[in-house]
This record gives structure tokens, sequence and C-alpha cells, in this order.
């Protein structure tokens, strides 16, 4: 029976998060001296991830298994970590959503383990501009990152944005006409409230209405059919092939279509990235329950799903965790 909420959504997406540290630190998600981080004895052993996984592959209809973080190539053996993960049957589609700073190291036995597609993080094309936003002067390996995942065969690689305003906000035309020229799908997310220093306000984020704005002085931009479930809407730019995608999570949200389930890297299940209840599978898991009632407890969990996550309304409040322990 698949992971089915009382609104009739089934989740068929799966987030794994696999750390909640980061080599990076975006102002949008968390402090510059980083964040109290899980003990490892907390986190999910690589066995237990494989035997969540499998369960969620085997008796809950989950058919897509994205790795997150934090940043997810921090976590020491990845790759052979998705090389059991790609044994499962049936077999799920494989993602990972990363920084790109650890790709030119590990885009190839990433692509060799069965990994199917990245999506990397790259908020501007100006390294003095990338420092500030993630204040690390890595920018040059993000690049290099993304040339070593295309190269793998990492394909369709996807390149997320967030503007920040005063930062980058004036770089959505630029960054399009770049991933353009180097066969990337760009997305711009809208910044959400799931900063670590509850900083966010709806009136500093760039919405996606502005970001369309600035594209169409531009590009003529056709939006394309068939979102589904997807977060981002996507435009064919000036007749094609070129894609974009804007993913308004805050003013547009996709709730309605949520298929998404995630689960931390210590083993809670979240059915949305703004729950405020987990559910503790690692702790059934580590006290032997075998898989039919972790499936149980697993279902339990999402079908309270609540139907949108509530940003703007009133009562609304951030969820305790941040969005790097929650899994991007
Ligand atoms: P694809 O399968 O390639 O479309 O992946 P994706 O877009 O789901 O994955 P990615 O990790 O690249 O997510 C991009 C952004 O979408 C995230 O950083 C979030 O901002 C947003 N996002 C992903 N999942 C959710 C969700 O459940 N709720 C909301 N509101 N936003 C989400
Ligand atoms: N709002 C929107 N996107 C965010 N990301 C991190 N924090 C936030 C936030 N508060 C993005 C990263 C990365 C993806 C996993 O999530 O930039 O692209
Ligand atoms: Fe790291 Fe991603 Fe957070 Fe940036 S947004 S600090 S890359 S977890």
């Amino acid at each position: 029976m698949s992971l089915v909420d009382t609104h009739g959504r089934i989740a068929t997406d799966l987030r794994v998060s696999l750390t909640d540290r980061c080599n990076l630190r975006c102002v949008y998600c968390m402090p510059a001296e980083g964040l109290p981080w899980l003990a490892s004895a907390r986190l999910l052993t690589d066995d237990e991830v494989v035997r969540l996984v499998g369960i969620a592959v085997r008796l809950l209809g989950v058919t897509e298994v994205r790795l997150t973080g934090g940043e997810p190539t921090l976590r020491p053996g990845l790759a052979a970590l998705v090389a059991r993960l790609a044994t499962l049957r049936p077999r799920p589609e494989l993602s990972l959503t990363t920084n790109g700073l650890s790709l030119v190291r590990l885009a190839e036995p990433l692509r060799a383990a069965g990994l199917d597609r990245v999506n990397v993080s790259l908020d501007t094309l100006d390294p003095t501009r990338f420092a500030r936003i993630t204040r690390r002067d890595r920018h040059g390996d993000v690049l290099a990152g993304l040339r070593a995942a295309a190269a793998a065969g990492l394909a369709p690689v996807k390149v997320n944005s967030v503007l920040v305003r005063g930062v980058n906000d004036d770089e959505a035309a630029r960054l399009l006409r770049w991933s353009l020229a180097g066969g990337y799908e760009l997305r711009f997310i809208e910044q959400m409230p799931l900063d670590a220093q509850h900083g966010w306000q709806r009136s500093t984020m760039v919405t996606a209405a502005e970001i369309l704005a600035a594209l169409r002085a531009e590009f003529t931009l056709r939006p394309l059919p068939g979102r589904g479930s997807a977060p981002a809407e996507l435009f064919e730019v000036d007749g094609g092939p070129g894609r974009v995608g804007v993913i308004g999570s805050v003013s547009a949200p996709f709730c309605a279509a949520c298929d998404r389930v995630r689960l931390t890297a210590d083993g809670q299940v979240r059915n949305c990235l703004f729950a405020r209840e987990e559910s503790d599978l690692r702790a059934a898991l580590r006290a032997g329950a075998d898989d039919e009632r972790l499936a149980a407890l697993w279902r339990a969990a999402v079908r309270g799903k609540k139907t949108g996550h509530g940003i703007g309304e009133h009562g609304f409040r951030q969820p305790d965790r941040p969005m790097s322990a929650i899994g991007g």
C-alpha cells in the first residue's frame, strides 16, 4: 500500500538527508559559525539507510529517491551507498542535490555507482558575489564540478539558483544565458523561511514574478504544460529547446500536488518541509521493529500531512529545524 495522506496525495518521491553538515555557509541557510551538528551516533548508518529505502520502494510505492543534506557529498562512502541503493528492486530513480564542490572528484564514481542525475546549487556567476553568499571562496570548484557532472553523463544537470536581494538579484537573465550555453537546466527558487537564523522576510524575498519579469525582458518564455507534481513551473526559452524553471514555493505553492516525503539524517520521517511533527523511524528500527512495522509507522506519518505550508497565514511558525537539517 502506498504512502497516501488524508487529502489523497500519494508520496512517491523520497528525499533522504545523509548529513546536516555543509562546507558552505549560505546566508539564507546557516550562520557563519555553522550549527550544532547531529552527533554521529544519531545518524542512520548506511545499513539503516539501505534498509529504510528498501522498505520505501518495496512496500510503500516510492519510485524516486533523492539524496540531500546539508551537503550529501560530505558523507563518507557516498558512492558505495549509492551502489547499494541501485541494487534495490524495484530500482528507484536515484538523484543527488549538492553544492557541487566535490563533483570534480565524485561525478564519475557516483555515475558508475548508479546515480542517475544531479541538481547543483549555484546562485551567481561572479566569484566575489559567490563568496558573499556562501562565505567561502569556492566558485571555481562549483563551475568545474558542473562540467564534471555533465561529462560523467549525470544528465540532465539542473542548476538551482536562489536570488538574494541586493547581492545577485540582477543576475537572472545572465544566469539563464550561461545555463543555456552550458546545457544546464536552470531553476530559480524563491527563498523560504527555513534559515537557521529565522531572518527570512517576505518583503525581501525575490519573487517568482520579479524573476519572470527580468527574464522576459531578454527572452521569450512560453509556459510548458505538464508540471505535474514538480515544484518548478517550466518555460520554453526563445522557441526551445532550452528551458527554465521557477520554483515559487512561497508565492505559488505546489503543495496540492506534492508527492514528497522526507527522511532526515537522524531517521525521522517528515511529511513536509514545514511539518511541525516528525516520526522516529530510527528508534523503532533500533528497537528491532520488522519491515512491516516500519512501513506501518511510515504510512501513519504521511497520513496526517497538512494541505499546505501556511507561510503568510495567521499563526505560521517556521519549523524548528532549518533546511540543512531537514534536507533540501
Ligand atoms: P527534480 O526531481 O529534479 O525536479 O528535483 P527537485 O526540484 O525536487 O529537487 P531539488 O532538491 O533540486 O529541489 C529544488 C528546490 O525545490 C529545493 O531547494 C526547495 O527549495 C524546493 N523544494 C523541494 N522540495 C520541496 C517541498 O517539498 N516543498 C517546498 N515548498 N519546496 C520544495
Ligand atoms: N529557501 C529556498 N531555497 C533554499 N535553499 C537552501 N535554503 C533555502 C531557503 N531558505 C536551496 C539551496 C539549494 C537547495 C537544496 O535549496 O540553494 O539549491
Ligand atoms: Fe550548504 Fe545548501 Fe545550506 Fe548552502 S544552502 S549552506 S550549500 S546546505
